[in-house]
């Protein structure tokens, strides 16, 4: 089965590259900016979308998107176009080709009031990103009966480089700190490690599955304990952070608790993944991980003096 997958220079993309490749599939991988060994197209843009339409693949992961809640909020125009339009465009080519249709969504579909979200709950998203998604997964599943919809939390990964894994990033920023620093302390996460997602991806294919299913971490954190569990992973001090309890003044707001169930994608035989900690310990244990820990922390330390 060859596979055409969007994004796939990105903090997900990347793993799912990886763990489909290592499953045996074909896999085209589709980017915005050119880079060897990728197809680079722009899908905000109808010859971007025709470009990829006219490749030869029986089935596409979509996963390029607007993914900044606060960028959408400020750009509506690229958010829709980017999150709605294409996730659309391409969702026809996949019917016409009779392909399967994987895309991926979010837990801000939700409004995090009265969690857990299974995946038949109604959906009303606070930011306009959510909104985007929403919209995105009425239009797909309405054009390919048999499109599968993955909706997941905040994520990190290691594979397309630590910056592009913002949790990671800002966490490992703050435990250099040496000032006093308030993190917020407000907003349940459910931190969810992109290898996992991807094997999550691969477990729907392989199972023919249809629909809307949900994935996530087990652990619900704050930003805060995120980052003091990361310090005792890295046995770095962190006596300087503050836990901030109060909301956070982003340009797009955040749902309070957007949990999602996930029992229906469990009970199907996907194994559960690894606690925050454990991942982060075992991430640490590869030598290559703990050095562009390393790595990070040396460019923050540059970064903050250049
Ligand atoms: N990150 C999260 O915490 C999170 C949480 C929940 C759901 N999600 C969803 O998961 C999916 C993957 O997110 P991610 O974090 O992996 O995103 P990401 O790291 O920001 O990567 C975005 C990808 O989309 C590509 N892209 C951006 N604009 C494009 C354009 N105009 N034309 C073609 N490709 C374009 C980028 O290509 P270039 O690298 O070439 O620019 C990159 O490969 C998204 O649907 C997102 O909404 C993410």
């Amino acid at each position: 089965m060859k596979i055409l997958l969007t994004g796939a220079s990105g903090l997900l993309g990347t793993d799912v590259f990886i763990a489909f490749l290592k499953a045996g599939y074909e896999i085209i991988r589709a980017s915005h900016s050119p880079r060897e060994g990728f197809v680079s197209e722009d899908i905000s843009t109808e010859e971007g979308i025709k470009n990829l339409s006219n490749l030869s693949w029986d089935a596409i992961i979509h996963t390029a998107a607007a993914r900044d809640p606060d960028e959408c909020e400020k750009d509506k125009n690229i958010a829709y176009s980017l999150n709605v339009v294409a996730a659309e465009e391409l969702a026809k080519a996949a019917a016409l080709k009779s392909a399967k249709y994987f895309f991926i969504s979010t837990d801000y579909v939700f409004p995090g009031t009265i969690p857990p979200y299974t995946e038949e709950s109604p959906t009303c998203a606070v930011n306009y990103y959510g909104q985007t998604k929403i919209e995105a997964e009425r239009r797909i599943l309405s054009i390919c009966k048999n499109a599968c919809i993955l909706r997941v939390p905040i994520l990190y990964g290691i594979n397309a480089g630590l910056k592009a894994s913002a949790l990671l990033y800002s966490s490992l920023k703050t435990i250099d700190s040496k000032h006093e620093t308030f993190i917020e302390n407000v907003i349940a996460r459910y931190p969810t490690y992109t290898g996992d997602a991807a094997n999550a991806l691969l477990f729907l294919l392989k199972n023919n599955a249809c629909g809307i299913y949900h994935f996530s971490g087990q652990d619900k954190l704050t930003k805060y304990h995120v980052v003091k569990i990361i310090a005792e992973c890295l046995q770095k001090e962190h006596l300087h952070i503050k836990p901030l309890n109060t909301p956070p003044n982003n340009a797009a707001k955040r749902p309070l608790d957007s949990h999602l169930d996930t029992t229906k994608i469990f009970s199907l035989g996907l194994q559960k993944p690894l606690t925050f900690a454990k991942r982060i310990k075992k991430l640490l244990t590869q030598d290559s991980v703990h050095s562009k820990f390393s790595t990070a922390l040396i460019l923050i330390q540059r970064e903050k003096f250049s």
